[in-house]
């Protein structure tokens, strides 16, 4: 059976940066969920239209990690029909064997329920907003903005918000040098492996 990590959090967390270091460290497959609300933002015309004839080519697009990006990923995302099209796929990425890792706001809770390790990464505002910033080269002030902006839609939506999974271990990066973080999410993993 393979073994899926599901990985939660807001914007700027460092969901992104553990999922990957965990895919290396297990050598599991990773899909970073939200390129492919990125990608259906992007692209433009009937979202929903967008989202059902997704091809695998829309994700290397080079400006889906804009900011502008993350805001047209995050209007899209609260379309029902857009997360419905998108599903299929996700469900058959979590299968990938001998394992995936998957990073999104509702993987936990609704693509992988059954997901053997949950996490939930968080961060305060401010640690977020300097990372987003460091990493586009933006305004800090501006990014923390447009972060508060996109944490409000994808947290009360009314299909698939942004929540902690009941059963999800929360890791707090705030605080956290990357390594830290990384180490903490090997530590649970291996735990639930040893089991
Ligand atoms: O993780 P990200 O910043 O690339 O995500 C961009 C947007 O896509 C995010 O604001 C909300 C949406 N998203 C989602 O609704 N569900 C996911 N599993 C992943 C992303």
């Amino acid at each position: 059976m393979p073994f899926t990590i599901a990985i939660d959090g807001p914007a700027a967390s460092g969901k992104g940066t553990i999922a990957r270091a965990l895919a290396s460290e297990f050598g599991f497959a990773h899909l970073d969920t939200g390129l492919l609300y990125r990608a259906v933002g992007a692209k433009g015309g009937d979202p929903v239209a967008t989202a059902q004839g997704l091809e695998p080519e829309d994700l290397l697009r080079d400006d889906l990690r804009s900011a502008e990006a993350g805001q047209a990923a995050s209007r899209v995302a609260s379309i029902p029909e857009v997360r419905a099209a998108l599903l299929a796929f996700q469900r058959k990425f979590a299968r990938t064997e001998p394992g995936a890792v998957l990073d999104g706001r509702d993987i936990g809770t609704v693509i992988c329920p059954e997901a053997e390790v949950k996490l939930y990464v968080v961060a305060n505002y401010e640690t977020r907003a300097a990372r987003r910033a460091a990493e586009l080269g933006a305004d800090p002030a501006e990014m923390l903005a447009q972060i508060r902006e996109r944490d409000a839609r994808d947290a009360v939506r009314d299909v698939a918000p942004m929540k902690q999974a009941d059963d999800a271990v929360l890791i707090d990066t705030s605080h956290l040098s990357i390594e830290e973080a990384v180490a903490k999410a090997v530590a649970t993993v291996r735990t639930r492996l040893a089991r």
